[in-house]
């Protein structure tokens, strides 16, 4: 058996990478009730919204709103994506705690996604990076693709950390590496983890899985073996890039939680209220959701957990 951390960190993704692919719009008040029932589950960093430009993604047109009425919690670290100095304009009139800046590691998506090419990209972001830590915030770079882009394929490893070592540069504290299409698999992130850490360490790296074709827990086993210790997640398996057609959701916070718990991995987060709050999304967004553990909270799964498990 591998060798497994006795603790993770998750960084819930909902709000955001959940929420940015639901074409009916969800109430303002709706989200801050979401993310208000997050911040009481254990979790210590929630990605809340982004500021993008809410012509590209018009269900998160309200962040200022989103991020200004949310009730934060001490220990917890309120984030959100930004794109450019616009975006960071707003991000920092909502006081957001922690800026995300965001690219590709291939040039198809990278265009799509925010229509620049990638040489473009880094000065746009340096300018973000200076300007979000002048102003006291912390940065997180997600780098997508990583694995493989639906315009050009598969990607190389070298390729991804040649976008990383410019990212760190320009000083993020950490990279979250995104199979932003969900189609990975175990020899793959593992290929990619060894080149990663030859360079970088494992706790300046996080693992941002999709589950398009159901290999995201596989490859969240591969991520620990590597000695990496933090992921993003989306409650309900929610989430989706919609400038990369047919990728589906995030690995799900509460079916991550049962593996992670199960091994005795802490997270310090309750599955419980992980999971009655995945029940309020589905009122919320009147859809059912996706993950396995919130069919066992529907009542329509066995559940065989016991209680130090659930907690
Ligand atoms: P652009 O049109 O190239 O922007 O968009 P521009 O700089 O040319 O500006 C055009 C106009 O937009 C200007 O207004 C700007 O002020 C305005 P005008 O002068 O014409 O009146 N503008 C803005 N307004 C408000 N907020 C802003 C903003 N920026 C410009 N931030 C841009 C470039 C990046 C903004 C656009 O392409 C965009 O918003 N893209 C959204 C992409 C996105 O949200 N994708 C999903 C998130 S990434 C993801 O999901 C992957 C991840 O989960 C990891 C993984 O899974 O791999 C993170
Ligand atoms: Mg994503």
């Amino acid at each position: 058996m591998i060798a497994l951390p006795k603790s993770v960190q998750i960084k819930e993704v909902g709000p955001r990478d959940g929420l940015q692919n639901e074409k009916r719009f969800i109430e303002t008040a709706d989200k801050i009730a979401i993310i208000d029932k997050l911040s009481k589950t254990g979790l210590d960093y929630i990605e809340v919204t982004s500021f993008v430009h809410p012509k590209w993604i018009p269900q998160l047109a309200d962040a200022v709103e989103v991020l200004k009425a949310i009730k934060r919690q001490k220990g917890i670290t309120y984030a959100a994506l930004v794109p450019n100095s616009r975006g960071l304009d707003r991000a920092l009139e909502a006081d957001v705690d922690e800026v995300s800046i965001f690219m590709s590691a291939s040039e198809g998506h990278n265009k799509a996604n925010i229509n620049k090419t990638i040489d473009e990209t880094f000065p746009i972001l340096k300018e973000v990076v200076e300007g979000a830590l002048s102003s006291g915030k912390t940065v997180r770079g997600y780098i997508s693709t990583v694995i493989a882009c639906p315009y050009d394929g598969y990607v190389q490893p070298t390729q991804v950390v040649k976008v990383a070592e410019r990212l760190f540069e320009m000083g993020v504290t950490e990279i979250s590496l995104g199979d932003t299409i969900g189609v990975g698999v175990p020899t793959q992130v593992d290929t990619l983890l060894k080149e990663i850490l030859r360079y970088f360490n494992a706790n300046q790296i996080a693992m941002h899985f999709h589950d398009t074709r159901g290999t995201a827990l596989a490859n969240v086993m591969t991520s620990l073996s590597n000695g990496i210790n933090k992921f993003d997640s989306a409650i309900g398996g929610l989430g989706g890039c919609p400038y990369a057609k047919g990728a589906s959701g995030n690995v799900a916070t509460e079916d991550l939680l049962y593996l992670l718990h199960g091994m005795g991995i802490e997270t310090g987060i309750s599955l419980d209220k992980i999971q009655q709050t995945a029940l309020f999304l589905e009122q919320k967004m009147e859809k059912r959701l996706n993950s396995k553990l919130v069919a066992v909270a529907r009542g329509e799964d066995f559940d065989v957990t016991v209680r130090s498990l659930r907690n």
